[in-house]
């Protein structure tokens, strides 16, 4: 495994994502393969681990306490959750009250099953508040031991400027994938230049770059990629196209597939501390080991550019993601 220090922590480079293991918007996953994923993590030299309160509305929290349980030895896990969505009958919107923010923290402590979180982020930046605001809450729980690092998640530069007025941010979690890469107009390089740590989400792209997905797959119905305008054709179309020409660039090259390609891409990119990688059951990332012992070179970066400009006429953004805006 390859490792970056966050705080003075060695944290793994590929981390679990478990938002699905959550359950209800990427299908159901039992709690037995839940839990298994999670301690799995072991088997690949891995330690870190990024989940929320909205995933699964606190399952994917408590799955992750059972694990923690099971395995005994919380310090050997590096926990990533996050606070700032609420979620009611009308959907789901970023919500940094201070009040509702120190609420969140225990809850999330409680079905953790943990007295402490490695690294707590703001989920989605409150736009109805200051940046300040949510800011202070995580000061707070820095200053009296509860957190050992502070992330911001989805933040423009300006709010990640005006937070941390309040506290140094420690670390930003954007998307980031050979697809997505709105981050390296202004967010990476402010990243870089302030020595924030960056951790990644959909770096297969929701699956996409896995190399899974064929024109004809059926996405079952409450799937989160059902509407996903990435999975519409003919739009689709273009991306599978791209995803098997990359396929076959991996395979050309390195004797890797796309899914490899994908993450070592990541990787590879200067300014990236980690890649999350979403599992739903422990094989599906037994090819982890396969994304370590090679690195992309400049010229291999120029030619997957070269694959996705000639392929993708029609790009889009992950935006479909943003959570609503709160009326109070
Ligand atoms: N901060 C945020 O706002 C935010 C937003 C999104 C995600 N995240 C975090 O990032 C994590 C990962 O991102 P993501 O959920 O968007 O998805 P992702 O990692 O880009 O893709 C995950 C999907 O890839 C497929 N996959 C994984 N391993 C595979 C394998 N070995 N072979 C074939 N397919 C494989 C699975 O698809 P199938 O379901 O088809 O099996 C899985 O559900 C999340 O779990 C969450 O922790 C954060």
């Amino acid at each position: 495994m390859e490792f970056f220090s966050l705080n003075g922590t060695k944290v793994s480079r590929i981390g679990l994502g478990t938002w699905a293991i959550g359950g209800g918007e990427w299908g159901a996953v039992s709690e037995a393969d839940a839990v298994a994923t999670c301690l799995s993590i072991f088997d690949h030299g891995m330690n870190l681990i990024d989940t929320a309160p909205i995933y699964g509305h606190g399952r994917s929290e408590e799955i992750i306490g059972r694990a923690m349980r099971e395995h005994g030895r919380r310090e050997d896990f590096y926990i990533a959750t996050k606070a700032g969505l609420e979620w009611n009958a009308r959907g789901v919107f970023a919500n940094s009250d201070p009040a509702r923010l120190r609420q969140e923290f225990e809850d999330s402590l409680r079905r953790l099953g943990t007295e402490y979180v490695d690294l707590y982020q703001i989920h989605w930046p409150d736009t109805t508040l200051p940046m300040e605001r949510a800011a202070e809450v995580m000061r707070e729980l820095l200053d009296a031991g509860r957190i050992r690092a502070v992330g911001v998640s989805n933040f423009s530069v300006k709010q990640m400027e005006a937070f941390a007025q309040i506290t140094p941010i420690d670390a930003n979690q954007p998307p980031y994938n050979i697809f997505e890469r709105e981050i390296d107009a202004e967010i990476l390089p402010y990243c870089r230049r302030k020595g924030i740590a960056v951790l990644t989400y959909s770096s297969m792209c929701r699956s996409l770059l896995a190399g899974r997905l064929k024109a004809d797959t059926a996405i079952p119905e409450g799937d989160i990629r059902r509407v996903d305008p990435k999975f519409q054709q003919p739009r689709f179309g273009q991306y599978l196209r791209a995803v098997a020409e990359l396929d076959a660039f991996a395979q050309k090259e390195y004797g890797k597939r796309v899914l490899h390609l994908a993450v070592r891409w990541v990787l590879d990119r200067p300014g990236i501390s980690a890649a999350l990688w979403g599992a739903k059951r422990p094989a599906q990332l037994d090819a982890v080991e396969e994304i370590l012992g090679w690195q992309l070179d400049a010229d291999a970066m120029e030619e997957i550019d070269g694959i996705v400009a000639a392929c993708v006429r029609d790009p889009i953004g992950p935006e479909y993601l943003t959570p609503g805006v709160r009326s109070s």
